[in-house]
């Protein structure tokens, strides 16, 4: 019985230490050593490369690195059968939730303005809508859209969330549902995307949605690449539709030189940095569920596969 680590984008070396610091007679192997196959029983996958996951046959559980796990559920050789487990770690929402506040609050106090004024020895002060006006609406109120919305509203910003299934939350006006998108649209000044991806969120980012937004929008990006249609967002720009965007996720990643984000002054990118997975986290939870997994209890983070999430 062995556990695979397969994010050929990952340095393991910690990783397999703290996972044989738990249990030394674990049998951890780094994809593509992955040795006598019929033993995997378990993959941690990060992006792991596809067509792999059915050359183990006696696959029980399929953790994922990060949050997402849409690079899982994506692998048309994924059995319908196997259980994913996500990574839920604070580092990750608390990371994650700061750079969302970080961008807003750059943006909300000008401070990309100030830096160029500086660079021109300009003193010069901007005008500050007050926070109580500014309308902030976060996609996502799952782990990291509600920390990242407690932080908005705690930082005095009127603050929106939208979600699939209703909820509550202090200091948040909550919408949901497909019906609820464009009363959720309609005031903000800050869209925030924390939406996993799924069928139901790929695009969702698009020319329909910028079109019921408030002329001048700025939007926060750190979902995932395939929720923004490109296109539609240079030509929001290119009308002012949205005033900037800040991305931490692309449909490709490394985002290729020669792609036009790059030339595009309107756009802050980020290399896919917002969160950081904790890798003792990591560790304890994937030897948490893999033993859950081998006394067939319930597992933690357990993803469902019909909602995709
Ligand atoms: P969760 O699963 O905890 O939350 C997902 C949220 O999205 C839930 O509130 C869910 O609604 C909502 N949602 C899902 N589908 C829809 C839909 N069709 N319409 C409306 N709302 C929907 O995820 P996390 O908060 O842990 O993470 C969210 C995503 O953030 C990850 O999947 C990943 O893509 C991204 N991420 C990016 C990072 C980065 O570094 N850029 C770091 C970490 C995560 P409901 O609650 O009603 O089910
Ligand atoms: C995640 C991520 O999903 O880093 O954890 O994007």
């Amino acid at each position: 019985m062995a556990i695979l680590i397969a994010a050929p984008a990952i340095d393991p070396r910690n990783l397999v230490a703290v996972l044989q610091s738990l249990d030394d007679n674990l049998d951890v192997r780094i994809w593509p050593d992955d040795g006598e196959v019929a033993d995997i029983q378990c993959v941690l996958s990060w992006n792991h490369p596809t067509g792999i996951l059915k050359c183990y046959a006696n696959l029980k559980l399929i953790c994922s690195y990060g949050a997402g796990v849409d690079h899982i559920i994506n692998d048309p050789d994924l059995a319908p059968d196997i259980p994913i487990v996500r990574c839920v770690d604070e580092r990750l929402v608390a990371e994650t939730a700061h750079y969302t506040l970080a961008v807003l609050l750059s943006h909300y106090r000008s401070l990309p303005l100030y830096r160029e004024h500086q660079q021109r020895q300009e003193w010069r002060y901007l005008k500050t809508r007050k926070a109580h006006e500014t309308v902030v609406g976060i996609m996502g109120l799952g782990k990291i859209g509600t920390r990242a919305a407690q932080l908005c509203s705690l930082s005095g910003f009127r603050t929106y969330g939208w979600s699939s299934n209703a909820k509550q939350i202090d200091g948040v006006r909550c919408f949901h549902g497909n019906e609820q998108l464009p009363e959720f649209l309609q005031p903000l000044n800050y869209l925030i995307c924390l939406l996993p991806l799924t069928p139901e969120t790929r695009g969702i980012l698009n020319r329909d949605t910028f079109a019921q937004l408030p002329h001048g929008v700025y939007l926060v990006h750190a979902g995932r690449g395939e929720h923004l249609v490109e296109a539609d967002l240079l030509t929001a720009l290119d009308q002012g539709q949205l005033c900037g965007a800040c991305l931490d996720v692309f449909q490709q990643e490394p985002l290729p030189t020669d792609h036009p984000f790059w030339e595009q002054p309107k756009i802050t990118i980020t290399p896919h940095i917002a969160g950081r997975s904790d890798q003792e986290a990591i560790a304890a939870q994937v030897f948490e569920n893999y033993q859950r997994s081998q006394r067939g209890e319930p597992l933690l983070n357990l993803v469902d596969r019909k909602r995709g999430y």
